[in-house]
C-alpha cells in the first residue's frame, strides 16, 4: 500500500495557495498519496492518514485553543502537536532571548497589564497572530494610537506583543531560512509588511518576495535558533519536518531572529526555483520511515 499524507489547510483555501498546491503531485513522484483537506472537517478521519503535515491553516489565531486539540487528537503530525503548542504563541521569542539567542527586543503585554511603548517607532501587534493581522506599527509621538489598537487586542482577551520598528526591514526586508528536516534548504526575502504610520501616500505595501542566498553570519544565527529550540523542546533537529527562522538585522547589523515558524509557514516555493519543492516531498518520505 503507498503511504497516504494527508495536507492540512483551512476551508477558505481547499487547495492551499499557489506556492503549495503542486505540493500532491511531488509526493505522487515519490509514491506517496497525498491530498487537501481542511483541519476542521468532521467528514476526515485523520487517524487513518500515515502522516498529517499543517500547511495553510491559517484560521487557527481566533480558535487556538480548538486547534490545539485537534492537533492533539491527530496521532501521527508533522510537526508535533507539542512543538505547534509552543510556536503558535509569540512568548517564545522571550524563551529565546532568555537562552541567549538574539532576538527582536520583545516585551508581552496580558490583558491588564501596562506598558512602556520604546522610542522612536514600535510595533504592537497579538501573541497568537498569523499572516500579519492585526499587527501594526506605531511612533511614540502619538502613543494614543497605540494605546488604542493595545486595547482592542485587550478588550478580545489577546496578549500584546510590543517590540520596536526593525528599519532594516524598509531597507532590505526579512530573511527566511528554511529547513526541511533540520537541514537547510532555502532562503528568501520578505518586504516590509507594515505601513509607515507617517506614510501618507495610501498605499499599502504588498508582500514582495524574492530569492536569496543568505549571507553566512544569518546561516549561522538561523542554525543556534534552531539548536537552542531544539535543546529547549527536548527535540533532535530531523524531527522537525520544517522550520523556517525569519531574520532580521538590528542596529548595529546583528542578525536578530523576528520569528520562528514551526506551525504552518509558507515556504516560498515560487521563489526558489522547482528543488526546494522536490526537497520538501523527498523530506515527507523521510519523515514517513522514522
Ligand atoms: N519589530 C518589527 N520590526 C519591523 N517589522 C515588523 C516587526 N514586527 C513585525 N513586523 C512586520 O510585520 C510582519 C508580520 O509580523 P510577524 O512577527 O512576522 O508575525 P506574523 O507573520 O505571525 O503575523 C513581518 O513580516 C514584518 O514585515
Ligand atoms: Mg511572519
Amino acid at each position: 500500500m503507498r503511504p497516504e499524507v494527508l495536507l492540512a489547510t483551512c476551508s477558505e483555501l481547499p487547495s492551499s495557495n499557489e506556492d503549495d498546491s503542486p505540493l500532491p503531485a511531488a509526493l505522487a513522484e515519490l509514491g506517496v498519496r497525498a491530498s487537501w483537506v481542511a483541519w476542521d472537517d468532521p467528514a476526515v478521519d485523520f487517524g487513518r492518514a500515515d502522516l498529517v503535515v499543517l500547511r495553510s491553516t491559517w484560521d487557527y489565531p481566533n480558535r487556538r485553543a480548538e486547534f490545539l486539540r485537534w492537533c492533539e487528537s491527530v496521532p501521527a503530525l508533522a510537526n508535533p502537536a507539542g512543538v505547534v503548542r509552543w510556536n503558535t504563541d509569540k512568548s517564545y521569542l522571550v524563551e529565546l532571548a532568555d537562552l541567549g539567542v538574539g532576538v527582536v527586543r520583545t516585551h508581552l503585554v496580558e490583558p491588564g497589564g501596562e506598558v512602556e511603548w520604546p522610542a522612536g517607532e514600535f510595533v504592537v501587534k497579538p501573541s497568537v497572530g498569523a499572516g500579519s493581522r492585526d499587527a501594526a506599527r506605531f511612533d511614540s509621538t502619538t502613543p494614543a494610537d497605540a494605546e488604542a489598537h493595545l486595547k482592542w487586542l485587550h478588550s478580545r482577551d489577546r496578549t500584546a506583543v510590543v517590540q520596536p520598528y526593525q528599519r532594516a526591514v524598509d531597507r532590505e526586508g526579512e530573511t527566511a531560512l528554511v529547513f526541511l528536516c533540520g537541514v537547510y534548504s532555502h532562503g528568501f526575502v520578505k518586504g516590509p509588511m507594515l505601513r509607515s504610520s507617517t506614510d501618507e501616500s495610501g498605499l499599502f505595501v504588498s508582500e514582495g518576495l524574492s530569492p536569496s542566498h543568505p549571507a553566512a553570519e544569518l546561516r549561522r544565527a538561523a542554525e543556534d535558533v534552531l539548536d537552542t529550540t531544539c535543546k529547549l523542546l527536548d527535540l533532535s533537529r530531523s524531527e522537525l519536518l520544517y522550520a523556517r527562522v525569519d531574520l532580521v538585522r538590528g542596529e548595529g547589523g546583528e542578525p536578530l531572529l523576528l520569528e520562528l515558524e514551526l506551525s504552518e509557514p509558507s515556504l516560498g516555493f515560487r521563489q526558489t526555483g522547482p528543488d526546494a519543492r522536490l526537497r520538501f516531498a523527498s523530506a515527507v518520505r523521510a519523515h514517513l520511515n522514522r
